[in-house]
């Protein structure tokens, strides 16, 4: 099957004066795929959007919307929607006289019109709330007639930009399944701006992890989750521990590193020679505290946190100089642990990612600093 191509960036490049808010960004968008820019606060997110919607002009390279090139095409006509955060509806117009709004724009009259915003409030869950203005809707409910009314004349894609954002955090988690089953509803094309990573990972077929303007990667979630391309992917998804190491011996597949005076063996091709300084990268949920099962590196460490989360249970432990967090199921912890006790903490040879040491100083330490 030929897969449709909705939106291909080239190169794209913008410069604001001296700030560069995208570098040579590359990307092939398909027709109904879900495409999120994930990235902390001015990495470049909503400067690409505004340049797909024809909003902003690329400084260097070329956008193809459905195959044709449109740098140059004004905002107006091309085929896509956006949706920014605060909805933008016409307070004084009735719900179904904001969703007609873009079709009489079209000169479409409102008898054809009827089927097709009746369609749309279906789609969104809002039948029957045609007669309402703004103010008498929830944020929700607005946020869902925003949708409707760029949903009405069926762009190629939808530009929606921290749509969600205004929400508070139960609504959110709400809306982002009633976005995900419109989307699939539709077919159409979404390209999804956020800085909330589990909104990014949940939603999206694949997702272009921006920092300062550079895309670091673009991968489906699985992907960026378990292959992060670089020190920065690993750190901003999911909780990920960075310790130093020393590259002992590396034959392309399998990698020998000192760690605080101890082995640990890496099973995946890492691109460093022996000597080299890595930053070496476990994520907490696969560390585990005193295993019964024979697993690649074990080592010895001392237990020096113990917080218990309800479900799990984060124990941060001593290796030398370096400390490891192991977040373990409460189902699965040993109660007899105490801090100061002296502990064996193992994982596979699989879930060690490496990274040249330079990169390091990409590393977001709490996701706090990521917002
Ligand atoms: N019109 C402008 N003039 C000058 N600089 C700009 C302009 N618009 C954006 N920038 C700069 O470009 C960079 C990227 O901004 P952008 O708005 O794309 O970030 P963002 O990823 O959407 O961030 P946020 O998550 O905070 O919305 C920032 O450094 C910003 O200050
Ligand atoms: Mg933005």
């Amino acid at each position: 099957m030929k897969v449709e191509k909705a939106i291909d960036l080239v190169n794209v490049t913008k410069k604001f004066d001296e700030v560069t808010a995208v570098a040579n960004f590359s990307a092939e968008i398909k027709k109904g795929e879900f495409f999120s820019l994930l990235g902390p606060s001015g990495c470049g997110k909503t400067t690409t959007l505004r340049m797909i919607a024809g909003l902003e002009i690329p400084t260097e390279g070329h956008i193809l919307l459905e195959g044709s090139d449109v740098s140059s095409t004004p905002a107006y006509r091309r085929n896509v929607n956006t949706v920014f955060q605060d909805y933008a509806l016409f307070p004084h117009m009735t719900v179904r006289k904001n969703i007609y709004f873009p079709l009489k724009m079209k000169k479409i009259s409102p008898s054809e019109a009827q089927p097709r915003i009746e369609r749309v409030l279906r789609l969104v869950n809002m039948e029957g709330f045609g007669s309402r203005l703004p103010q008498q809707l929830s944020g929700g409910q607005r946020q869902r007639i925003a949708l409707a009314r760029s949903l009405v004349n069926e762009p190629a894609a939808l530009l929606l930009d921290e749509p969600l954002g205004a929400l508070d955090f139960k609504l959110r988690v709400a809306m982002q399944k009633v976005l995900k089953d419109i989307q699939r509803n539709v077919g159409i094309t979404f390209i999804y701006v956020t800085h909330d990573q589990t909104e990014a990972m949940t939603m999206s077929d694949r997702i272009a992890v921006m920092k300062d303007g550079l895309a670091h990667q673009i991968a489906t979630p699985d992907e960026i989750y378990n292959n992060p391309a670089t020190a920065f992917v690993a750190s901003f998804i999911g909780d990920m521990n960075f310790v130093h190491g020393t590259v002992l011996e590396n034959d392309g597949n399998t990698c020998v590193l000192d760690v605080e005076g101890q082995n640990v063996t890496a099973k995946r091709s890492v691109d460093l020679g022996k000597g080299a300084e890595a930053l070496v990268c476990i994520r907490t949920e696969r560390v585990q505290v005193n295993p019964h099962r024979s697993v690649e590196n074990r080592v010895t460490a001392k237990l020096s946190r113990i917080v218990y989360r309800g479900t799990d249970y984060e124990a941060t432990c001593r290796i030398g100089a370096s400390e490891l967090r192991a977040v373990v199921q409460a189902v699965a912890w040993d109660a007899d642990l105490r801090e100061g006790d002296g502990v064996e903490v193992a994982w596979n040879a699989e879930d060690v990612i490496v990274f040249p040491r330079e990169e390091e100083k990409d590393v977001i330490k709490y996701s706090v600093e990521a917002v």
